[in-house]
């Protein structure tokens, strides 16, 4: 009796830790969101989804910095998951959305939990 009451007690706390994993699907602003989705989406911003190519940490390239891109969405307090779905229009530097609009592409076809990914990443870099 009592190993079955450890072992439901044991239970409930891991289904409580996978649900809390999951719970940063939309990351508002001045919450800090888990290492491991950040991480996650770092693999994802430098791998599949090829965005260093135009992104880089702080200086301008071909697209924003990360770190401008975190800091405008968060005081403008933009949906930037909204933004990869391409359903919102840009709002960092419109006139030059064809370029962008390529990549949302492969933003689009991500799921929910890879593209929460990879805002949190962007989002780490906010001040
Ligand atoms: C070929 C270059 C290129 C690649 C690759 C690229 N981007 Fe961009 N990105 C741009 C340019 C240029 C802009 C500026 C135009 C704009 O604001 O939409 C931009 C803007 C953005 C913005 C700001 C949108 C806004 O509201 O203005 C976000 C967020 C973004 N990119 C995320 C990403 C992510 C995530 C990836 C990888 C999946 C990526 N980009 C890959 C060129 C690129």
């Amino acid at each position: 009796m009592k190993n079955l009451l450890l072992a439901s007690a044991l239970l409930f706390l891991v289904s409580c830790n996978e649900k809390a994993s999951k719970t940063n699907s939309n990351y508002p602003a001045g919450t800090e969101p888990e290492v491991n989705i950040v991480e996650q989406g770092k693999v994802l911003f430098e791998g599949r989804g090829n965005c260093t190519a135009c992104h880089k940490e702080d200086q301008k390239v071909i697209g924003p910095s990360i770190r401008e891109m975190a800091q405008i969405y968060k005081t403008e307090k933009a949906d930037m998951q909204a933004f990869l779905r391409g359903e919102t229009p840009a709002i960092i530097d419109p006139e030059k959305y064809e370029i962008m609009k390529v990549n949302l592409e492969i933003t689009k076809a991500m799921t929910d939990e890879e593209r929460a990914a990879l805002e949190a990443y962007i989002y780490s870099f906010a001040p």
